[in-house]
Parts: structure tokens; sequence; C-alpha cells
């Protein structure tokens, strides 16, 4: 079961910021989990929120400001263990940490009601630019940004994100993950269960759980036959 670090070694430093990313470097982490937006200024950026609120206590959206004016916030202000400044990265920085050590790579692009719009051409491009589609997933909760990344590149690896699902969703879900051609399919713990799993796998599915923090579920979700699990702490079966 490959353990993703999720948003870093978040559990340890500021979630999505470099420092997060250069710990789990250290840590020995070959997969990871990061979340992408886009400046007013077009850069791609990585920060889990559309906004700045609960990070660095200010209501301000990434999509308002220029990549300049965000990176003089501090993104680690509600990280207590260490506040210390650190600003929101752009992706290409994440990139420079992370894409070498790794072996599986989660853009889960955050578009929401198509937010960013032209985001998906963004993405692929610098894919193919950097040479590294072949170990890179795509992922998002707003299903019509799937849809886009597909129509611009069919061999594109696609990983669908379940958004409030129920084990009665479950079907006509796989059916949407599987119109979009999706070969992942990732959901909350809470709908971890082995039969869930077993139906996912059935129709072909890797599956991968979000966020598992306690070895006590991360030794449960392998027991299941999970592909992979995205956690806080990319050394939780080591704890
Ligand atoms: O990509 C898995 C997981 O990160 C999705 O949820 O809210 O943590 O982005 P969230
Ligand atoms: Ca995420």
């Amino acid at each position: 079961m490959m353990i993703i670090s999720h948003r870093g070694a978040s559990g340890y430093a500021p979630e999505n910021t470099l420092k997060s990313f250069e710990l789990a470097v250290k840590m020995g982490s070959r997969a990871y989990e990061f979340d992408v937006h886009r400046t007013r200024d077009g850069v791609l950026v990585v920060h889990h929120d559309f906004d700045l609120k609960r990070t660095a206590g200010s209501p301000v959206r990434i999509a308002a400001l220029s990549y300049d004016e965000l990176s003089k916030i501090n993104v680690a202000a509600h990280f207590t263990q260490d506040p210390s400044f650190q600003r929101v990265p752009r992706l290409e920085e994440v990139l420079d940490v992370i894409a070498a050590p790794a072996e599986w790579l989660n853009f889960e692009v955050k578009n929401d009601d198509n937010l960013y719009p032209g985001i998906e051409a963004s993405v692929t491009d610098l894919l193919k630019a950097r040479g590294i589609e072949a170990k890179s997933l795509i992922s998002s909760f707003d299903h019509g940004t799937l849809r886009r990344f597909r129509a611009l590149s069919p061999g594109l690896r696609l990983g669908y994100l379940g958004h409030n699902l129920g084990t009665a969703l479950l079907l006509p879900a796989m059916k949407k993950a599987r119109e979009v051609g999706a070969v992942n399919f990732h959901m909350n713990l809470r709908l971890a269960f082995g039969l869930n799993v077993a139906k996912l796998k059935r129709e072909g599915f890797n599956v991968c759980i979000y966020t598992v923090n306690q070895k006590a579920d991360a030794l449960r979700m392998r027991s299941i036959g999970v592909d992979g699990i995205f956690s806080n702490y990319p050394d939780i079966l080591e704890k």
C-alpha cells in the first residue's frame, strides 16, 4: 500500500509549504499529493483553500491576488507547532523539490465552477514540459474540470474524487468515474469499508483513501486491499 504525503509532511510542518515538502522528501516519501490554485496574474500555486482565512487569518481569495501580493502572506500562521513565516509556493517550486524523488505525483486541481478558466491547459503543458506525465495523476472534486483534462489529453491519468459520497451514491459515482476514463478512485475514510473497496477494485479502479492519520486506520486500509492512503504523516506505519 502506497503512503501518499498529503500536502507534504503536513502533520509535522505547515501544509502545502516548501518546508512541508522538503521534510517529506527527507523522510523518504515517494508519493505526494498537493492542491493547485492560480493567482490573479496567472501563477499556478499550491495551497488547500480558495482563500487564506484558515491558514493566515485573512479572508482574501487567491484568485484576487497577484503572486507578489500572495507571497508576502504567512500561511504558517495557523500551525501552532511552528508558525514562523512560510509563503504559498509556486507549483514549479514544489515540483523542483519533489518531482525527482517522487514515483507518484497527485495534482489535486481546485477549480470549482471553473474559477480558473484554462488551468487544465496550463497544468497539462507543465507536465509535458517537465516530462512527468507518466508518474502524474490529476484529480479534482470538480468533475467538469476532469472532463476538460480528458478532452485535452486522452492519455492523462485521472483520479475521480468522491465528494459527500455515501455508500448508496457509490455506484453512480463509479459510472461518472468510468465516463471520464479515471484510473483511480479517491474517497473519504468514512466510506472505506471492505465491501465498497472490493466493488471499486472489481471495476478496475486503484483505490486511495483520505485522510488517514491514525496507524490503526492505516493497518485496516491495508487489510481491506486499499492501494494508497493520503496521510499527513509519511511515517504513519512506523509510528
Ligand atoms: O486528494 C485527497 C484529499 O486531499 C481530498 O480532500 O479536502 O484534503 O483536498 P482535501
Ligand atoms: Ca487535497
